[in-house]
Formats: C-alpha cells, sequence, structure tokens
C-alpha cells in the first residue's frame, strides 16, 4: 500500500462521515497539472466548490505532496495521481477535465513560444480524455490557448470522439482583467461590471468589447486606447513583475475556477449561464473563436451574435483574426503533419 493514503493506491479519502454516507452527490473534477503554479491553488478552490464530490490531481510530478495537503481540507473528496501510468485512472469517470499542464512565459516571450512544449502535453492529455472519459467537459488553459484547443479537436476527431460542445477554451482571465481595469477607470466594483471579450487569448486577438461593457457607459478615446492595451497585455504586466518565476497563477486559478464552477451549473442545468470561451464556432469565418456562450447539460449549447461593434472593434476584429487563423492552422497541423 502507497504511504499516501489519498493517493491511487490507497481508499478514497473522503471529507466527512463517508462511511456512512458515501460519496456525496456532484460532480467528478480531474485537473492535469494538478501540481503547478495555476494547479494548486485550482485545486484548492474546487476543493471547495459544493458541486464537486471527487477531485483527481494529476501531476507528473509532486502531486503526492499536494494531494496529501489538500485532503486535509473538510470539503469532498480527493485523490492523486502521479506520472503517465495513473493518467487513465485519473480520468477513467470524469464529468471536467480542467487542463493547466505545460510551460509558463517568460520574459520577452510570446505566448506561441511555449507551442513546441505545450502542444505535445496538450496532445498526450488529449489522447487520454478520448480514451478514458470522452464525454467530459474539457476546459483547456494551456497556452497558447488559440492552438492548445485546434489540437485538442484534432486529437478528439482522430479518435472519433470529438463533440464541439465539449471543448472549451479559458479565457476567462480576460473577462476578468477586464472587468478590473474598467472599474478602476469607472470607479466601479469590478463585481458589478461585465465585459465581453471576444477571439482568442494572445495579444491582439484579445478583443475586449468596451462598447458593449454592462452596465452601459461610455469612455474617451483615450480610454479606450488605455483600457484595450492593458487588457491585451495583462498577461505579460504580470510575467514581466514575476520577472522570469513564471506567469499569472492565482488570478488564472480564480478564473478557471469561476468558469469551472460556469460548467458545472450548466451540466447541473441551471439556465441562463454565460460566459465567454474560445470554442469551436460559426460566428466568424474562422473555425475557432472566443464570444459568449451559454453553458448547458451539453457543454456549449449556444453560442452568441457578437452584437453591434463600432469602429475601432472591427478594425480589432480584423486584426485578431489574422493572427488566429495562423495559430489555428498551427494547431491543426501539428497533429495532421
Ligand atoms: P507551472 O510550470 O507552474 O505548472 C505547470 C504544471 O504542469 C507543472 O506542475 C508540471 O509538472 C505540469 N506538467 C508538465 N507536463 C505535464 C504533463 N505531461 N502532464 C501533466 N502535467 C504536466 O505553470 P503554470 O503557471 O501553472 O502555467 C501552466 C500553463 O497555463 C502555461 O502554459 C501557461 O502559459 C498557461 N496559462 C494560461 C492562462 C489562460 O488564461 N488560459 C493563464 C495563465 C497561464
Ligand atoms: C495570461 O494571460 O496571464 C496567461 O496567458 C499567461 C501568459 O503567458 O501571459
Amino acid at each position: 500500500a502507497s504511504s499516501h493514503p489519498q493517493m491511487e493506491e490507497g481508499p478514497l479519502l473522503m471529507g466527512s462521515n463517508c462511511r456512512a454516507k458515501g460519496a456525496a452527490p456532484g460532480f467528478k473534477v480531474a485537473i492535469l497539472g494538478a501540481a503547478g503554479g495555476i494547479g494548486q491553488p485550482l485545486a484548492l478552490l474546487m476543493k471547495m466548490n459544493p458541486l464537486v464530490s471527487v477531485l483527481h490531481l494529476y501531476d507528473v510530478v509532486n502531486t503526492p505532496g499536494v494531494t496529501a495537503d489538500i485532503s486535509h481540507m473538510d470539503t469532498g473528496a480527493v485523490r492523486g495521481f502521479l506520472g503517465q501510468p495513473q493518467l487513465e485512472n485519473a480520468l477513467t469517470g470524469m464529468d471536467l477535465v480542467i487542463i493547466p499542464a505545460g510551460v509558463p512565459r517568460k520574459p520577452g516571450m510570446t505566448r506561441d513560444d511555449l507551442f513546441n512544449i505545450n502542444a505535445g502535453i496538450a496532445r498526450t492529455l488529449c489522447e487520454g480524455i478520448a480514451k478514458c472519459c470522452p464525454k467530459a467537459i474539457v476546459n483547456v488553459i494551456s497556452n497558447p490557448v488559440n492552438s492548445t484547443v485546434p489540437i485538442a479537436a484534432e486529437v478528439f476527431k482522430k479518435a472519433g470522439t470529438y463533440d464541439p460542445k465539449r471543448l472549451l477554451g479559458v479565457t476567462t482571465l480576460d473577462v476578468v482583467r477586464a472587468n478590473t481595469f474598467v472599474g478602476e477607470v469607472l470607479g466601479l466594483d469590478p463585481r458589478e461590471v461585465n465585459v465581453p471579450v471576444i477571439g482568442g487569448h494572445a495579444g491582439v486577438t484579445i478583443l475586449p468589447l468596451l462598447s458593449q461593457v454592462n452596465p452601459a457607459c461610455s469612455f474617451t478615446s483615450e480610454e479606450v486606447n488605455h483600457l484595450t492595451s492593458r487588457i491585451q497585455n495583462g498577461g505579460t504586466e504580470v510575467v514581466e513583475a514575476k520577472a522570469g518565476a513564471g506567469s499569472a497563477t492565482l488570478s488564472m486559478a480564480y478564473a478557471a475556477a469561476k468558469f469551472a464552477d460556469a460548467c458545472l451549473r450548466g451540466l447541473r442545468g441551471d439556465a441562463g449561464i454565460v460566459e465567454c470561451s474560445y470554442v469551436a464556432s460559426q460566428v466568424t469565418d474562422l473555425p475557432f473563436f472566443a464570444s459568449k456562450v451559454r453553458l448547458g447539460r451539453s457543454g456549449v449549447e449556444e453560442i452568441l451574435p457578437l452584437g453591434p461593434l463600432n469602429e475601432f472593434e472591427r478594425a480589432g476584429l480584423e486584426k485578431a483574426k489574422k493572427e488566429l487563423a495562423q495559430s489555428i492552422q498551427k494547431g491543426v497541423s501539428f497533429i495532421n503533419k
């Protein structure tokens, strides 16, 4: 038996009274890359989510320690999985799989510079999902998201399991940042602000729709330029501040937990769950695009129209589409080369 009771060989560790009641009702969620900078705080937040009954933590390093630590929280069950031989057990039976596995940027790098390492990681993990939990909802965080989501789609197509409604690129951090920065400019509590952010998740592909902010408001052109640039470069702002120690982890874990919770509420059948996400889409002529989607029992149940764009946003959309088309093609070619 393992010296770590909550690791794969051991019994499933429950939060409380498990002998009397068995597993609590709820969803089974796996985090792949769970010992990383995003993975650890995300594991913490998902362990606190009352919709989660069982949490699986998978990584190629350090899951025994992270799992032992998280297992002492008096919430649902958690189990750890270490290394490729345990990937299949980590995935079997999951309703939702969240993927923050992969290397982060250092100053001076673009997200696309991560492609060479992270594309292969995304492929391996998605092959596991296709085999062990083909019906799970998949939330892709690993960068470059503009390419890793198309990679996941191609892996699932090859395996014959692709359901575009169940594959979602996580762009929530762009919305979270946009809400924060717009709240600062307007003097509003960011919790009361909602900014749609469309396109993708890198540089100019991140397109905040400042003409559609809720509550309705107006900005000067200086404010539009400042806000658009700060939202597009929010990731770089953190990468530079961390000075070589990685990219956003805490705000990302918050954003990923918020998005995962929305997916779980959709799965439960709650009405009116709308989030921005990078998904297979016909809202533009590109095969993938981030925009507002309605989440439900089968994942993405509806892609909402972009709504009216002003001239500045229409110009931004053209720039975004140009870069996105290349990133999508790069991901598709990686699997089909
Ligand atoms: P990190 O290096 O701190 O953690 C990554 C974890 O992935 C590590 O624990 C590592 O062991 C693990 N890993 C590596 N290969 C693996 C494999 N084959 N299987 C399972 N796990 C594996 O990095 P981080 O800061 O947590 O960032 C992770 C990724 O998320 C990066 O690619 C980063 O660019 C991306 N990211 C995306 C967003 C977004 O908005 N979508 C935001 C922030 C970061
Ligand atoms: C972010 O937006 O913070 C992430 O994509 C990480 C990065 O490399 O900027």
